[in-house]
C-alpha cells in the first residue's frame, strides 16, 4: 500500500486519485477550491462521467480517499493542476509551480513526484524541479521526478485511464521506473518509458497533430465551397488511401487540449514554427466564417433570430470548455442578430441556454454547431412548424439533407459548395 497525494481534483486528478484508491492506496486529494473538496468528500462529481461517481463513493466508504486543503506527507505526489495559456499564447506555469511549492515542505528523501499537467518541453527539469528543490532535496538525487501525461477521452475516462497506453518520462531512469511502478497498479495499456522532455513534447505533438489535421480539413472545406465540391465526400474518398487519415472540418476547435497545446509547442521555439500558428489561426477563424455565412443566409437582417444548436465542444458530451459556440454567438451579436442557444447536455455556460422548442420558436435560421445524436434525430416537420422561416445550416454534415429539403427547408452544409452547373443552370 502506497500513500499518494494528488494535487488538483479536476477532470484528470479526480479519476486518477480514485483509481489509486481503488487499487488499495491511501490517497489524499488536495484542491485549493473548497467547493471541489466538499463535493468530492460528499461523493458528488459535478460532471457526467460514467462510473466515476460510483467508484468515488466506494473509495470514500472504504476510507481510502479524502479531499483536503493540505498536502500531507506521502510516498508519491501526483500534480494535475491547470496549465492555461497567457493572453499572448504562452504557457502559464504559475499554478503548477505553486502546487510543487506546496509539495516541497512535505517532500522526504525517496519520494516520487509525478507531474501530469501538460507542460512545455524542459519544464519538469527546470521550473518544476526548481520549485520542489526549495525543500533542500535534489531532484534525481534525493527524490524521484517524472512527467506522465494523460490522453483520456471525457465520457470514457474510467475505461481509458486503465486501457490507454501511457508515456512515462523520468528525469533519470530510476525516476521513470518508480513512476512505472506507481501507475502499473491500474494501467493495463503499455507504459512506454522515456526522458521527461521527450514525454512532455510527445503529449504536445499528439494534440498538435490533431489541430493541424483539422486546420487542413477546414482549409479543404473552404476550397471545396469555392470549387463547388462536397468536402465530406472528398475526405471520405481520400481516407481510402491506406496512408491518409484526414480529420473533419467544423465550426471551430474547442476542448481543453487541442486549442491550447499547439501554442505550448510554438512558444518553445517561436522562431522555428510556421505551420503550428497558421493552423491555430485557421481553426480560430472558423466561428467567424460560420457567423458570416449565417448573416448572409438571413440577408443581414438586424434582429433576425438564430437558433444555435449545440454548446459543447464535441458531440454527445456535456463539456463546453473553449466551445466555438461562444465565439459564434459573439460574432452573430456583433452583426446585430439575436441568438437563442440550446444544448441537450450542457448545463452551465456564459450564455443563457434555453429549451429546444424555445430556441426554434420564431427562428429565422437554425444552425447546427454540434452533432449530438439528439439533433440528428430531429423531425424536420416539427422543427419547421416552430420556426419563422425554414432555413438550416449544418456545420457538421450530420443531417439527412433530403429529409429537410422535402420538408421545405433551405439547407446549407459547411464545406459543400454549389456546383458550377447548378449556378449557371
Ligand atoms: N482535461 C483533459 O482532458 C486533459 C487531458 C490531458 C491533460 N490535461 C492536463 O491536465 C492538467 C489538469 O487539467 P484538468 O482538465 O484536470 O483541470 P481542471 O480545471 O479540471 O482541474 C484542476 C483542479 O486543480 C485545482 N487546483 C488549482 N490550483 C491548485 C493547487 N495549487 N493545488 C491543488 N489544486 C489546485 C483546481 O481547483 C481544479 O479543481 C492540465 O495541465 C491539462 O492541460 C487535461
Amino acid at each position: 500500500m502506497t500513500d499518494v497525494c494528488v494535487l488538483g481534483l479536476g477532470t484528470i486528478g479526480l479519476p486518477t486519485a480514485v483509481m489509486f484508491a481503488s487499487c488499495g492506496d491511501r490517497v489524499v486529494g488536495v484542491d485549493t477550491n473548497a467547493a471541489v473538496r466538499n463535493s468530492v468528500n460528499a461523493g458528488e462529481i459535478g460532471t457526467e462521467e460514467p462510473g466515476l461517481q460510483e467508484l468515488l463513493r466506494q473509495v470514500l466508504a472504504a476510507g481510502r480517499l479524502v479531499a483536503s486543503d493540505t498536502v500531507l506527507e506521502a510516498d508519491a505526489f501526483v500534480v494535475a493542476v491547470p496549465t492555461p495559456l497567457t493572453p499572448d499564447h504562452r504557457p502559464e506555469l504559475s499554478t503548477v509551480v505553486e502546487a510543487c511549492g506546496m509539495v516541497a515542505p512535505r517532500l522526504r528523501p525517496g519520494n516520487l513526484v509525478v507531474v501530469e499537467s501538460t507542460v512545455p518541453p524542459g519544464a519538469t527539469e527546470t521550473a518544476i524541479a526548481g520549485a520542489l528543490e526549495v525543500s533542500g532535496l535534489r531532484a534525481g538525487k534525493d527524490f524521484f521526478l517524472a512527467h506522465c501525461p494523460e490522453r483520456v477521452l471525457p465520457g470514457a475516462i474510467l475505461r481509458e485511464i486503465v486501457e490507454n497506453s501511457r508515456i512515462v518520462g523520468g528525469i533519470d531512469a530510476e525516476s521513470a521506473q518508480r513512476a512505472v511502478q506507481l501507475y502499473g497498479a491500474f494501467v493495463k495499456g503499455d507504459i512506454q518509458v522515456t526522458d521527461a522532455s521527450t514525454a512532455e513534447m510527445a503529449k504536445l505533438a499528439e494534440n498538435t497533430y490533431r489541430d493541424v489535421n483539422i486546420a487542413l480539413a477546414n482549409e479543404l472545406a473552404r476550397v471545396a465551397e469555392r470549387a463547388g465540391v462536397n468536402v465530406w465526400r472528398v475526405i471520405e474518398l481520400a481516407n481510402n488511401h491506406p496512408r491518409v487519415d484526414l480529420h473533419l472540418p467544423g465550426p471551430g476547435v474547442g476542448g481543453h487540449c487541442i486549442p491550447v497545446d499547439p501554442w505550448f509547442l510554438a512558444a518553445s521555439a517561436p522562431e522555428e514554427v510556421q505551420l503550428i500558428p497558421a493552423s491555430r489561426r485557421i481553426n480560430d477563424a472558423q466561428p467567424r466564417l460560420v457567423a458570416r455565412r449565417v448573416a448572409d443566409m438571413v440577408g443581414h437582417r438586424r434582429g433576425a433570430k438564430v437558433a444555435l444548436l449545440g454548446a459543447s465542444y464535441k458531440a454527445d458530451v456535456a463539456d463546453s470548455r473553449k466551445t466555438p459556440a461562444l465565439d459564434i454567438i459573439d460574432e452573430l451579436e456583433q452583426a446585430g442578430l439575436t441568438v437563442a442557444l440550446h444544448d441537450p447536455l450542457v448545463r452551465n455556460l456564459a450564455h443563457p441556454l434555453v429549451t429546444l422548442e424555445s430556441a426554434l420558436t420564431g427562428a429565422d435560421i437554425a444552425v447546427l454547431v454540434v452533432n449530438h445524436r439528439a439533433f440528428e434525430s430531429m423531425d424536420p416537420e416539427h422543427v419547421g412548424r416552430l420556426m419563422r422561416t425554414r432555413v438550416i445550416f449544418d456545420t457538421r454534415n450530420c443531417l439527412v439533407v433530403e429529409h429537410w429539403k422535402s420538408a421545405g427547408f433551405q439547407v446549407s452544409v459547411l464545406g459543400i459548395g454549389v456546383p458550377a452547373q447548378a449556378i449557371s443552370g
